[in-house]
This record gives structure tokens, C-alpha cells and sequence, in this order.
């Protein structure tokens, strides 16, 4: 996975919300089909940090680089534009729609003014056969749909816009665990196709299961930034609560 370059580097990154320094040089690497846990305890920056990542919110300082190139995301268009995506917790879906017009939501297929109903749900239902998705009618309202499902189509309408960068800040926490597990084997399914993917959760056997990769915050700084599997979960919670990296004989075997 190393020798493949990052798709996002982000350095030496400082935010402050008036006198609150929510992030101090945090760092943070994503390879492409990897799933990087980023984890901590409540306030340590996460959601800060990829907040800037998806052009939510400005660095004070610091840099980004996607695939190499410095980038200037001064807001959520222009992540788009470099294929970053960004599910949050509150899904931003309208439940009143069905699913296709969820899907294309700010990005209608028109032709001559009239929105072209039919490519569109042609196409939702290309998108979500690509992901296993099955939902049983397209012409269904969101609000009518279970979480897991509306998590699938906010996930499938992230990966029909050429995403290469997908971020989910704790997906599955408003989930049941049959949806979790489809929102997981949905985000292995974009693993397979390449894309990156940074996972926010406090679900640390989730965590522990499900991603390739995690960075611990503290504070808003690095704790750690290693392969999951160099440490336990028991020494994942000690690095979270008390801030300090452990040395691990693991850790010495991988390097
Ligand atoms: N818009 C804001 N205005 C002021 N302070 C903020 C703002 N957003 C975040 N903060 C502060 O910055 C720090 C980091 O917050 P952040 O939301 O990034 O934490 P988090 O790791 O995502 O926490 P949680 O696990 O609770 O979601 C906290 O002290 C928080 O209160
Ligand atoms: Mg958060």
C-alpha cells in the first residue's frame, strides 16, 4: 500500500475558533483503497480536521496535497471538483425526494429546461446496482427509508461523482447493526474500486475490525499513525484517553 503515493497529504495544519486552538499541526495521510480510522475523544479535532479536508472550514495554517499537487479548497465546490466527498453524520438528504432525485441533488440531468426524470432514475439505479444496493422502489421517498438505506444512497451518490476521496464522519452511530454492517460491506465495495476512505467513529471494535490504518488525535495533535493491527484495541483506548503513543514489540516487526 506504501509504495502506491497518498492521495491526500495534509501538513502542519492549525485551526482556532476565536481563543478555542481546536487543531495544532495535525497531519494526516490517505492512501488510495485504504480505510484510515481517525480517532479520539470529544473536542480532540477530528470532525475540525476534515472539515478543512472537505473545504467546510479554512486552516489557519498548513497544506494540503492531493495526489502530489498543492490544493486550494476554500470551499465544499472546490473538494468537489477534486473528487473529495463528504457524508456527515446528519445525512444530507431531502427525505422528501425519491432516490434518484437524492442522487442528483444539486446536479440534475436536464435538456432543454425539463429535467430528464427518467435518465435520471435509469442512471440511480445503475449507481446503486454497482454497490449491491437493493432498494425495492426507487419511487419511494427518503423519509420513507431506514437509515442504512438512506447511509447507501448518500454513500452511492458519492461514488457516481467520480469520488476519490470519501469521507464519513461516524457513519454508522444513528445506525442498527444490520445497517452498519451494509454501510461496511458497501465501503469495502469502494475500497476494491480504489477510492480512499477516512473513517470517523468512537466504535472502537469497529474500528478495529474495519480499518486498514488509523491516526488518534489528541487535543488537536497526532498521538499515532500506524497500521491498526501493531496495537490492541486495549492499548487504542489508553492512546485515546491519555494522549501519549505507546511503544509496541508490533510496531517493530512492521517497520
Ligand atoms: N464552529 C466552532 N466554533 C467554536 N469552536 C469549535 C467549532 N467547531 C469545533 N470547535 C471546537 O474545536 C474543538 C475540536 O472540535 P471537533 O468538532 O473537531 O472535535 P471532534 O473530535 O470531532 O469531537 P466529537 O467526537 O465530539 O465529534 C473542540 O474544542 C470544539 O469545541
Ligand atoms: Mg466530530
Amino acid at each position: 500500500m506504501s509504495q502506491k503515493p497518498p492521495l491526500v497529504e495534509m501538513r502542519h495544519i492549525s485551526k482556532h475558533f476565536g481563543g478555542i486552538q481546536a487543531l495544532t499541526d495535525a497531519e494526516l495521510e490517505l492512501y488510495p483503497g485504504e480505510v484510515l480510522g481517525v480517532l479520539g475523544h470529544n473536542g480532540a479535532g477530528k470532525s475540525t480536521l476534515i472539515k478543512i479536508l472537505a473545504g467546510a472550514e479554512k486552516a489557519n495554517e498548513g497544506a494540503i496535497f492531493i495526489d502530489g499537487h498543492e490544493a486550494h479548497i476554500d470551499d465544499p465546490n472546490d473538494a468537489r471538483g477534486l473528487g473529495i466527498e463528504t457524508i456527515y453524520q446528519e445525512l444530507a438528504l431531502c427525505g422528501n425526494l425519491n432516490a434518484p432525485a437524492n442522487l442528483y441533488m444539486g446536479r440534475e440531468l436536464s435538456k432543454w429546461g425539463f429535467l430528464r426524470k427518467r435518465a435520471m432514475k435509469e442512471e440511480a439505479e445503475k449507481a446503486l446496482s454497482r454497490l449491491n444496493i437493493r432498494i425495492k422502489s426507487l419511487d419511494v421517498e427518503v423519509e420513507a427509508m431506514s437509515g442504512g438505506q438512506r447511509q447507501a444512497i448518500s454513500i452511492s451518490r458519492a461514488v457516481h461523482f467520480d469520488t476519490k476521496i470519501l469521507i464519513m464522519d461516524e457513519p454508522t452511530a444513528a445506525l442498527g447493526m444490520e445497517e452498519s454492517r451494509m454501510v461496511m460491506e458497501l465501503t469495502v465495495e469502494l475500497k476494491k474500486q480504489g477510492i480512499g476512505i477516512i473513517w470517523i467513529s468512537h466504535d472502537i471494535h469497529e474500528v478495529y475490525n474495519f480499518t486498514d490504518r488509523i491516526t488518534i488525535l489528541h487535543g488537536g495533535t497526532n498521538v499515532v499513525t500506524a497500521p491498526t493491527k501493531d496495537f490492541t484495541q486495549d492499548e487504542i483506548v489508553s492512546m485515546i484517553i491519555s494522549g501519549r503513543p505507546i511503544e509496541h514489540s508490533n510496531k517493530a516487526n512492521s517497520d
